[in-house]
Parts: structure tokens; C-alpha cells; sequence
């Protein structure tokens, strides 16, 4: 018998929300859509519309979303950011899902402020997914990070796993670690002191999942099987002063390379400044160009199973 859709006409808006098995449903579909020919494929979500409300600038998840849409056969409409709607006027963001949800079937939305998705989500009547909730989560991101290390690993399980950067204020690093505690890895958190992940955050996960800190990258290097690089989110720092201390306090380059395993894997969430030197690209480490077509194809099949169109 098939599986239930767990996703059937559900928001996503944390990764928690999910399980393992969930998650493991959403891959399967995400290998499905990508084999089917693309006479069957671009009638799925035929007649659907997806609505975007983007508060926050963004370049791959809003149009990730969009393509996956058109992919499928189905539209958009949104804004990509805020100026052009009437959120400028003073519009309430309550009054502003209220409008949309009348015109569309599913909606994504990115906002800066923590908690942002959770609350549209009680107000719209449409299943709503969290395109990024401020510091909190970007669940969907989280997902299309697992499904390109299973393509790329072949399993997550027995893995270990390097996070560099940013990881107090980067949400990608919160919903990736969330979704990395529901296998069996190792974590490995390489930060500057004043960026290592929020305490509350880290107690909760030290009994979910093996994880250590450290601060020398080239130190835990040689140990990982993936690296998951993520940019300093200066416009998330209170005091840019701070932000200046910070910056550039890690490269990942050709030299430091020499210390990985052949097969070590490199994703990274983008944009990138300059935590990845360009030319780690055409190294057969660098896997986050791969990572975005994931994206397209992860986010289709989430689409068809909130939506719930049989494939
Ligand atoms: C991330 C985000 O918006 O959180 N980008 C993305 O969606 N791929 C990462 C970032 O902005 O650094």
C-alpha cells in the first residue's frame, strides 16, 4: 500500500515539525518527479498558483520556488519585496495574507522576524511554508541539504559533518541541525567564539545528536565527509562593530583542501562573500552549484504534496 502523504495540505514552517520518515517521503517523490518525462510532469500542478510574499531580499529560494512551480505547470504571482505592495501604506501582515490567500493555493513567504511564518500560518486558510523566519528557520533549505547529501552520500547516517561560519545568527545552520539530529552523524560546530550556535539551541541538541565545538578548521578538516560552509550575516548583527571583528575569519580554499578527504563534500546555503574562495568551484569537493538544482526539484515535490496531485 502507499505511504500516506504526510504533507498533505500541511504548512512548513520548522524542520522539527517533520520526521525522518517524512522526510525520507519527500526524497523518494523528489527522485520521482525528476525521472518523469516531462509530458506527465508539466500537468501536476497544472491550474495551481503559488503565491510569494518575500519581506526579505532573497535570489535562489524565491526563484527555486517559482521554477519548481513552472517546472510542474503550475503559476506565480508575489512580490519579491515589500516597497511594491501595500505593506509599504502600513498594511498589517494578517491583512496581507488574508488578501493573498484568496488568489492562490499555497503560499511561501521569507520575513526577518523570528516567529513571522508560525503567525501567517495561523491567520491563512492556504497551506503556508516558511521561505526563512528571521534567525529561526529555513526549513526548506534544511531539506534540499539532506536530499543532496543523500544524493551525493548515498545515506546521512555515519556521516561526519563540519558547519563553518556563522552559526549564531544563520537559520539555514538552525534547520540544518535539526534535520542532521533525526540521523545518526557526527557534528562538528567550527565557528568564531562570538558565532557558535545560540546556548539554549546547543543544550537541546547535545541530546538529540554527537556534537562538539572548535574553532580551527584545518584542525577538523581532515576528519569530515562534509563541510557546510554558511556566510556571516552582517544585517542580523546588533552592533556592526562586532560584525567587523568577525568578518573574513574563515576561508575555505585549494591550500586548506589538501587536508580533506578526496571525497569530502562542500555545501553551502549562497550567497557566499568570501568564505569560499571561487576557486574551490571546479574542485570536485564543491557540490553547492548541484545543491540549487536540488532545490528545484526538492521544493517540486514538496509543492505536489501539500497540493497532494497523485504521482
Ligand atoms: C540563506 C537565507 O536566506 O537564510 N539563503 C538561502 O535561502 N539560500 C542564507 C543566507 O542568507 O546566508
Amino acid at each position: 500500500m502507499a505511504k500516506l502523504n504526510p504533507f498533505k495540505n500541511k504548512d512548513v514552517i520548522l524542520i522539527k515539525d517533520f520526521t525522518r520518515d517524512d522526510l525520507f517521503y519527500l526524497f523518494q517523490k523528489a527522485d520521482k518527479i525528476e525521472r518523469m518525462p516531462e509530458r506527465d510532469r508539466i500537468c501536476l500542478l497544472n491550474g495551481k498558483i503559488l503565491g510569494y510574499l518575500f519581506f526579505e531580499p532573497s535570489t535562489r529560494t524565491r526563484l527555486s520556488f517559482e521554477a519548481a512551480m513552472l517546472w510542474l505547470g503550475g503559476r506565480t504571482l508575489g512580490f519579491a519585496e515589500p516597497k511594491v505592495s501595500s505593506v509599504e501604506k502600513g498594511e498589517s501582515l494578517a491583512d496581507t495574507i488574508r488578501t493573498v490567500e484568496n488568489y492562490v493555493d499555497v503560499i511561501v513567504m521569507r520575513h526577518s522576524k523570528d516567529g513571522a511564518a508560525s503567525f501567517a500560518a495561523e491567520i491563512a486558510s492556504k497551506p503556508l511554508i516558511n521561505g526563512g523566519s528571521g534567525t529561526e528557520e529555513h526549513p526548506t533549505q534544511a531539506m534540499l541539504d539532506l536530499y543532496t547529501i543523500i544524493k551525493e552520500k548515498g545515506s546521512i547516517d555515519n556521516l561526519k559533518i563540519g558547519l563553518l561560519g556563522d552559526l549564531k545568527y544563520g537559520r539555514t545552520v538552525y534547520s540544518l541541525l535539526y534535520g542532521l539530529s533525526k540521523f545518526n552523524v557526527e557534528v562538528k560546530l567550527i565557528s568564531h567564539p562570538i558565532l557558535r550556535v545560540r546556548r539554549e539551541i546547543f543544550f537541546d541538541l547535545e541530546k538529540k545528536v554527537k556534537i562538539s565545538e572548535h574553532d580551527n578548521l584545518e584542525e577538523i578538516l581532515p576528519d569530515l565527509d562534509v563541510l557546510y560552509v554558511t556566510r556571516i550575516q552582517k544585517e542580523r548583527f546588533p552592533d556592526l562593530s562586532e560584525y567587523e571583528r568577525v568578518k573574513s575569519s574563515y576561508n575555505v580554499n585549494l591550500k586548506i583542501l589538501q587536508k580533506a578527504k578526496d571525497d569530502l563534500i562542500i555545501l553551502h546555503p549562497f550567497p557566499r562573500i568570501d568564505e569560499i574562495s571561487p576557486e574551490v568551484d571546479s574542485s570536485p569537493h564543491a557540490k553547492y552549484f548541484k545543491q540549487m538544482l536540488n532545490g528545484r526539484i526538492l521544493r517540486s515535490a514538496l509543492l505536489a504534496s501539500i497540493l497532494d496531485v497523485p504521482f
